[in-house]
Order: structure tokens, then C-alpha cells, then sequence
């Protein structure tokens, strides 16, 4: 999937949080649901995918791949015959990446209250039809949260490389140990 072409497109116009805005409403089925009748983590992280991408491809305009799905808060149980609602938008986008933020609330439709029950961050990486990388507008963060967002989303980014290398030292280590061991006498 990834390119090691190099990227020699304009950065395209920059573009506003309110833009890339985006919500989905499901009603919790039977087939979304554990043997309690709650519904399954799988199930809203796929939920979470879907609302997340559609922020990105409004911010992008071309095809995205999801790159990571980090630090998901599973809050509350969601019940069967609630309805869930997911909210999206785009904290902040560097060269070809974009993070976005999704917020998940569910709504008892008996008697009306609605929880918050899940958050998540997620990274997507535009590409075009050949699976190219592509650049991405910059995004213009307008209201004080959007600006904390937009700062936060820095922080979590650096967090995430120190993460990614730790991980893949710790993957080689692994790697190493193997080769040693297979060819020992
Ligand atoms: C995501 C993917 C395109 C990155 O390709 P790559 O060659 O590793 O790209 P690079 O390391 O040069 O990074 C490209 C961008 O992705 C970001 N990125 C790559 N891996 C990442 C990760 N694990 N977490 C967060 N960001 C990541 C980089 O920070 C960089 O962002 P920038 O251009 O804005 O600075 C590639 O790994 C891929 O295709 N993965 C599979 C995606 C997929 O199938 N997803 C599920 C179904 S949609």
C-alpha cells in the first residue's frame, strides 16, 4: 500500500474543522451483541472506523486508509435497541495524515437518557487509486477547543513515533533471539 515516491504536490487550500464534521446513527441490533445483550467491542470500533473516515476523506477528498486506531475509552455498556450516535471531525492533519477524534454517545429509547460511552483517535493516510501517499489540506483550528485539539493531536502524534520505534526495536529484538535460537546446534 505505501509509496516511497516522493511527493511533489502543492499543499492544497487549508481547510476548516467545522468542514470535515461528520455523524452516523445506528440502532444496536441482535447480531451487534454479546451473549448479554451488549454490544460488542468489535462492533464499535468498526462503527468508529466508518465515522472517522468519513471526516477524513471530507478533509481530504481522496482515499484513505486507516494508519491507527489508538487510545479507545470504553465508558459505559451499550444495550440492544439503544440508538448510537458517533461524531467525528479532524484534530489536526500534517503531511499526508490526518488525526481525527470520535465521540460516541448511546440513547436509551425508552426512557431518553443518553450516555457518553466511547472517545477514540484514529490516524488516516490519504492515498490516491495507485496507493500512493498524497499531500492533505492543513487544517485552520477556529474555536478555543478546536485549538486544544489541534495541539493535543501534536502530543499524541510524537507520542505514537516514540511508541512505533520502541515497538519495532522490541520486534527485531524478538526477530534476532528467533534466528539465534533456530540456528543453534
Ligand atoms: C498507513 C500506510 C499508508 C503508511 O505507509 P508508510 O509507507 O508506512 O508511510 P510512512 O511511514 O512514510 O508514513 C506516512 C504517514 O503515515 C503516518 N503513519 C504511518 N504509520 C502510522 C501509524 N502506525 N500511526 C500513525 N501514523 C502513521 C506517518 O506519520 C506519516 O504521516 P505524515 O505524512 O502526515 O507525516 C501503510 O502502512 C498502509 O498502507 N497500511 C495499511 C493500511 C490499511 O490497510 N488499513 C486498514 C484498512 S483501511
Amino acid at each position: 500500500m505505501s509509496s516511497t515516491q516522493p511527493l511533489n504536490q502543492l499543499n492544497p487550500p487549508a481547510r476548516t474543522v467545522a468542514s470535515t464534521q461528520s455523524e452516523m446513527t445506528e440502532i444496536i441490533l441482535p447480531n451487534d451483541t454479546n451473549t448479554l445483550g451488549n454490544l460488542l467491542g468489535g462492533r464499535l470500533m468498526h462503527f468508529i472506523d466508518l465515522t472517522g473516515a468519513m471526516a477524513a476523506y471530507r478533509h481530504s477528498r481522496t482515499h484513505v486508509v486507516t494508519a491507527a486506531m489508538d487510545h479507545i475509552d470504553f465508558i459505559a455498556p451499550v444495550h440492544l435497541g439503544d440508538l448510537l450516535t458517533l461524531k467525528s471531525s479532524v484534530n489536526r492533519a500534517f503531511a499526508t495524515s490526518m488525526e481525527v477524534g470520535v465521540k460516541v454517545w448511546a440513547e436509551n429509547t425508552r426512557n431518553a437518557s443518553v450516555a457518553h460511552v466511547a472517545s477514540a483517535y484514529l490516524v488516516f493516510v490519504a492515498i490516491d487509486e495507485q496507493g500512493r501517499r498524497q499531500k492533505v489540506p492543513q487544517l485552520l483550528p477556529e474555536t478555543p477547543n478546536e485549538i486544544r485539539r489541534y495541539e493535543d493531536a501534536l502530543r499524541r502524534r510524537e507520542h505514537r513515533e516514540t511508541e512505533g520505534a520502541r515497538r519495532k526495536e522490541a520486534r527485531h529484538a524478538v526477530t534476532a533471539q528467533e534466528t539465534a535460537a533456530a540456528i543453534e546446534p
